[in-house]
């Protein structure tokens, strides 16, 4: 435990002062056999970041400890980590404001994010997301002839921009990864964030690569490996609506590719076909339609015996009666699927 009751140089004392506990990751694989945490006891004033804290931790206790930072704006996205195990951004979080979420009192937890490999203390690896933006194409490959290159501009349509502006936000910070379920169940999973960069490149009219990218993003561990749980959405730092660019890019995949024969594409498919029957998912059959039966037994059937001792076992496909209502739900769908034949015929297949 480092302790100190310096005053924090950085702002005249006017406001309420605490002392406040920071519990910080540690881990320099070069000497550390195991991960550990270190205790940072200092006064910090209301209206600190806790980027600002770790700065004063760093300047005056503990020059070693390791974690990266430049804009102090939530502008450069390199300063995300798990704070009271959420992800955010160092520099645009209160001390103060997190006071409430401390699991014991007046003590912050802060970890690296998670998924990403950590170099040391908070700085992760962020080659893997630089390997899958290339690997998905993550960039526009002009139409222009070469010979246009420097005499003119490609400009876009202010319509076309609004497509993807919200996705032009994107920092870069890894929040998103952090908190995605899929990425934790498997790394060559593409990601949320790079899930968004495609579609920001993909909805772009200059580019000239689309092909190649869709074929990519249609392989396992792309676009189809999403399970929908919508947590990269929740905790993005800069609230984009990146569901909405992954629903987009599978409505693309289905227009250009149709459905493919990975399990995200089958789940999908099992998902739907489900809703149109009953209303609701028939949850004892969706992995054997997902993964097959084989898969089923060697990987559920551990989880299905302890789901069946504590009395959670879903109810088995001929006692699930349709749920009230369903011939409006149904009526819905098929209007929806005549209103995007219509739309789709109109645009010429793609948009
Ligand atoms: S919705 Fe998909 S991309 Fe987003 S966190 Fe969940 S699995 Fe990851
Ligand atoms: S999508 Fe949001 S959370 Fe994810 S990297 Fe971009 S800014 Fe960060
Ligand atoms: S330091 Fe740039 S986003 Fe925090």
């Amino acid at each position: 435990m480092f302790s100190t009751k310096i005053m924090m140089p950085m702002v005249e004392v006017k406001e309420e002062t605490r002392d406040i506990t920071f519990k910080i990751f540690r881990y320099n694989p070069q000497i550390d056999a195991q991960p550990f945490f270190d205790d940072f006891n200092i006064p910090v004033e209301k209206g600190i970041t806790v980027l600002r804290a770790l700065n004063y931790i760093k300047e005056n206790i503990e020059p070693r400890l390791s974690y990266r930072a430049f804009c102090q704006a939530g502008i450069c996205g390199s300063c995300a980590m798990k704070i009271n195990g959420v992800t955010k951004l160092a520099c645009t979080t209160q001390v103060w404001d997190e006071l409430e979420n401390c699991a014991e009192e007046n003590v912050l937890l802060i970890e690296p994010v998670s998924n990403l490999h950590v170099l040391k203390d908070m700085v992760v690896d962020m080659d893997m997301v630089v390997d899958k933006i290339e690997k998905y194409f993550g960039w526009v490959s002009t139409k222009m002839p070469e010979n246009q290159f420097g005499k003119k501009e490609f400009n876009i349509p202010e319509e076309e921009f609004k497509l993807y502006d919200a996705a032009t936000d994107c920092i870069l910070c890894a929040s998103c990864i952090s908190e995605c379920t899929m990425t934790k169940a498997n790394k060559d999973y593409i990601t949320p964030a790079v899930l968004l960069k495609t579609y920001r490149m993909e909805s772009d009219s200059r580019d000239s690569i689309s092909d190649k990218r869709m074929d990519t993003l249609v392989e396992k561990n792309g676009v189809w490996d999403c399970t929908h749980c919508y947590r990269c959405m929740e905790y993005c730092v800069k609230h984009i609506p990146i569901m909405d660019s992954i629903h987009h890019l599978r409505e693309k995949a289905i227009e250009t590719r149709g459905k493919t024969d990975t399990a995200g594409a089958k789940h999908a498919d099992a998902f739907v076909k489900d809703i149109q029957s009953k209303g609701r998912l028939v949850e004892s059959l969706l992995p054997i339609r997902t993964n097959g039966l084989m898969w089923t037994v060697r990987n559920m059937l551990p989880m299905a015996f302890k789901l069946t001792k504590k009395g959670k076992t879903p109810p088995p496909p001929f006692l699930m009666k349709p749920i009230p209502g369903i011939k409006s739900l149904r009526d819905l769908l098929a209007d929806l699927k005549n209103r995007n034949q219509t739309t789709h015929n109109g645009k010429g297949g793609s948009k």
